[in-house]
């Protein structure tokens, strides 16, 4: 077997900003607290695209990809929530039960992330990829563009062994983060109105919450059309095209509206977006989730007398979900058709194919595509 040794494989690397390649890795085993997966699948996220084009400061080449579903090879010293042949999901937030935010009771944002600031390394400091004889660095403590991982045991789940696992890595981020938002963070209430800045793979999966909770309108706003046909099939009432409106799109919703939406989610990640999402709530009432990661040195500025009208603007990083604790369950829920994820994933593509998946997602003609090994 491979326990113990250095299993070489394919992985993506990203050498630099814009500049991806498969190549020849090798992987260490996993050390104490760690371990080592195989991967069976990856969703490629719009988290993944800031990492691709730069927009995070990260150390470089490094291997991305976080949205991953495998079966664990081995594990390292003191693991005991995984064992080898598990089916496992990785995690781009960890819950490592002993921070602040882990004990908190409504804290998800553990302090052993590595999303915000990327050190691009396992928890003590050093990294288990090389390739031709040079140190690789990990994505946010996941990287999953690659046959095989290693990950903290904090930042993996082990999940229902009937899996279908060509689907569900989806439930390690895009779902949680966006259906998330919407039923658990949000909590959106029956006959309400919602907006939906961005019909991605996450904000598609915020349209799936929304509908779960019974939101009688939900407004998408995208400017890519081709996204609207999808969107629709979700849920979305309405669509908006901010290039093809006369008005701001905030000034159209609270028209279409009269008083303004109940909820508004941005999940595109941009500072405009997020002020055209809060400026499209009810004053009094309406509340403002902001999911898009936006650009690490934007500053997000809003008219302050504005705020005392009651109105509520909220982070949210994946749906507010305690993650190892809570996300097994989606899985369950998923295989017992109380979420249907299967419309989100309008691509599946074989890891080798790489380029024409980024190519696919780049020019917008995806809402998820997952990569298959
Ligand atoms: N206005 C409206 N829609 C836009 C705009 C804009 N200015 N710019 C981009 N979009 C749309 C794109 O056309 C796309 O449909 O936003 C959508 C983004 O979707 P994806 O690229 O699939 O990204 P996704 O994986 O959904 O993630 C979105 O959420 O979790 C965060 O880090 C993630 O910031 C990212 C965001
Ligand atoms: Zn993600």
């Amino acid at each position: 077997g491979t326990a113990g040794k250095t299993i070489t494989c394919q992985a993506a690397i990203a050498w630099e900003k814009n500049s991806i390649s498969i190549e020849e890795v090798q992987v260490e085993p996993p050390k104490a607290g760690e371990v080592r997966i195989k991967m069976v699948s990856s969703g490629i996220c719009g988290s993944d695209d800031h990492v691709l084009k730069g927009e995070l400061p990260m150390n470089f080449p490094l291997i991305p990809g976080h949205e991953g579903a495998g079966i664990v090879e081995t594990v390292g010293d003191g693991v005991s929530s995984v064992k080898p042949g598990d089916k496992v999901l990785t995690l781009i937030v960890p819950q490592c039960r002993e921070c602040d935010a882990c004990l908190h009771s409504k804290g998800n944002f553990c302090d052993k992330q590595d999303v915000l600031p990327c050190s691009g390394t396992m928890l003590d400091g050093t990294c288990r990829f090389s390739c031709k004889g040079q140190k690789v660095y990990h994505s946010f403590r996941t990287s999953t563009f690659t046959e095989y991982t290693v990950v903290p045991e904090i930042a993996v789940v082990k999940i229902d062994d009937a899996a279908p696992m060509d689907k569900v890595c989806l439930i390690g981020c895009g779902v949680p983060t966006g259906y998330g938002a919407a039923v658990n963070s949000a909590k959106v209430t029956p006959g309400s109105t919602c907006v939906v800045f961005g019909l991605g793979g996450v904000g598609s999966a915020v349209v799936l919450g929304c509908k779960a909770s019974g939101a009688s309108r939900i407004i998408g706003v995208d400017i890519n059309e081709k996204k609207f046909p999808w969107a629709r099939a979700l849920g979305v009432t309405d669509c908006l095209n901010p290039k093809k409106l006369k008005k701001p799109v905030h000034e159209v919703v609270m028209e279409m509206t009269g008083v303004g939406a109940d909820f508004a989610f941005e999940v595109i990640g941009h500072t405009e977006t997020m002020l055209a999402a809060w400026n499209s709530c009810n004053y009094s009432y309406g509340v403002c989730l902001i999911i898009g990661l936006a650009p690490l040195d934007s500053q997000l500025c809003l008219e302050a007398s504005k705020i005392v009208s009651g109105k509520t603007l909220k982070g949210v990083c994946l749906g507010d979900y305690k993650t190892r604790d809570c996300i097994p369950q989606l899985v369950t829920d998923y295989l017992q058709n109380k979420i249907n994820i299967d419309p989100l994933i309008t691509h599946q593509l074989p890891f080798d194919k790489l380029h024409k998946a980024l190519e696919l997602y780049h020019t917008g003609k995806t809402v998820r595509c997952v990569l298959l090994f």
